[in-house]
C-alpha cells in the first residue's frame, strides 16, 4: 500500500441479479482498484434506500436483491479485507446527512438533473407523479459520498451528473458552513464499449426488463443458449456476404472480452480479433463459428465468477456476517462526519 489519502467509494442499487454489462461496465474495474491498492479505505455499498425510491412498492425485491448483489460483488472479486461491504439502510447517518444537504439544493436544480430527468420519462409507475424520495436521490447519493469522505468515486457515464450534483453540494456546504466536506472526484473505466455493452438482441443496453441479459449467474447452458440466439448483422445472409462488426453484439462482446490465450486455445487459426474482424468484413466467416468461438470465450470468463458465486451462496451466513461488520465499520466512520457536519452548522448543543 502507498501513502496516498485516498478514500475509495463504490455503490450498487440491489434491484435485480448483476450481469455482465456490470461487469465490464464497474464491476472489474472496482476490483482492480481495490487490488491495486492505492486507497487507505475503500467501500463497496448496497444502496437498498436508493434501490427503494422507485421500488417502494415492492420491498421483497429489494431484499432479497441485497444477498443476490453482495454474492455477485464477492464472486467477482471483492475481497472483504480489502473493501468495507456494507448496506446503506443500516447507516441512518446517511438519511441525517440527507436532510441538511436538502437545504443546499433547489427544485429547478433536481429538475435539471439528467440521468433523474431521463429515469422519469422512463418510468411508466410515475404517471401519477414522481415521488420526493426518488426526486432527490442524488442528495442522498451525495450523502453517501461524503459520509466516508471519499474522494474517489469509480462510476459509469450515467452516474457522472450525479457526481456533478455532490460537488456542488460539497461545494455550497464548505462555502457556507467552513471547510467540513472533502471534494469527490468521478472516476469513469476507460474503454468505451466496456462503458456500455449492448443487449444479447442488439439493442444499445443491457437491462433485466429487456430481456436481453447475459447474468453472472447464468449457468453454463443458459449461456450457451443466449449466444446461440444473439442478434448478430441482419444483412449476413449467407457465409460469403460481407458482415458488419460494429454494430453486431457478438463481435462487440469479443472486442472486450477475447484474450490471446482464448485465440490459441479455441480459434489458433486466427491471431486475434483484428485477424477475425477483418475476415468477418470482407466475407467468408459465418456466424455459427463466430459464436461458438464466443460461447467458449464467456464460459472460460464466467466459470471462476460462477463458481465463486455458489461457494459464497451455500453459505449466505457468512455472506451476512461480512456485510454485518462492513456496516459497523461503515457506521462509525459516517457517525464521525455526522458530528463534524453538526458541528460546523452549530447544531452541537450538548458539547
Ligand atoms: N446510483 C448508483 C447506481 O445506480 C448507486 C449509488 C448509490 C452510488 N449511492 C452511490 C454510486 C454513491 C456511487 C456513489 O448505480
Amino acid at each position: 500500500m502507498t501513502d496516498t489519502k485516498n478514500i475509495v467509494l463504490t455503490g450498487i442499487r440491489p434491484t435485480g441479479a448483476l450481469h455482465i454489462g456490470h461487469l465490464v461496465g464497474s464491476l472489474q474495474a472496482n476490483v482492480d482498484i481495490q487490488n491495486q491498492g492505492d486507497y487507505v479505505r475503500m467501500y463497496g455499498m448496497i444502496a437498498d434506500a436508493q434501490g427503494l425510491t422507485d421500488n417502494f412498492d415492492n420491498p421483497d425485491k429489494v431484499r432479497q436483491n441485497v444477498m443476490e448483489v453482495a454474492l455477485d460483488m464477492l464472486a467477482v472479486g471483492y475481497d472483504p479485507d480489502k473493501t468495507t461491504m456494507f448496506i446503506q439502510s443500516e447507516v441512518s447517518e446517511l438519511t441525517e446527512l440527507t436532510f441538511y444537504y436538502m437545504n443546499l439544493v433547489t427544485v429547478a436544480r433536481l429538475q435539471r438533473n439528467p440521468t433523474v430527468k431521463t429515469e422519469i420519462s422512463q418510468k411508466e409507475k410515475f404517471n401519477g407523479g414522481v415521488p420526493v424520495g426518488f426526486f432527490t436521490y442524488p442528495i442522498s447519493q451525495a450523502a453517501d459520498i461524503t459520509a466516508f469522505d471519499a474522494n474517489i468515486v469509480p462510476v459509469g457515464e450515467d452516474q457522472l451528473p450525479m457526481l456533478e450534483q455532490a460537488s456542488e453540494i460539497v461545494h455550497k456546504f464548505n462555502s457556507i458552513y467552513g471547510e467540513t466536506l472533502v471534494m469527490p472526484h468521478a472516476v469513469v473505466p476507460q474503454s468505451k464499449a466496456a462503458a456500455r455493452l449492448p443487449g444479447t438482441d442488439g439493442n444499445a443496453k443491457m437491462s433485466k426488463s429487456l430481456n436481453n441479459c447475459i447474468y453472472l449467474k447464468d449457468s453454463a447452458d443458459e449461456i450457451a443458449a443466449k449466444v446461440k440466439t444473439m442478434f448478430t448483422d441482419p444483412n449476413h445472409l449467407r457465409i460469403e456476404d460481407p458482415g458488419n462488426t460494429t454494430e453486431n453484439p457478438v463481435f462487440i462482446y469479443l472486442s472486450v472480452f477475447a484474450k490471446p490465450e482464448h485465440f490459441a486455445a479455441f480459434l489458433p487459426e486466427y491471431a486475434g480479433y483484428e485477424e477475425l474482424a477483418a475476415h468477418y468484413e470482407r466475407g467468408g466467416l459465418g456466424d455459427v463459428k463466430v459464436k461458438k468461438f464466443l460461447n467458449s470465450v464467456l464460459q472460460e470468463t464466467l466459470r471462476p465468477i460462477r463458481e465463486r458465486r455458489e461457494e459464497f451462496a451455500r453459505n449466505p451466513d457468512k455472506v451476512m456476517d461480512i456485510l454485518r461488520e462492513g456496516t459497523k465499520t461503515a457506521r462509525s466512520a459516517a457517525a464521525e462526519t455526522v458530528m463534524r457536519v453538526k458541528r460546523a452548522m452549530k447544531l452541537n448543543y450538548f458539547d
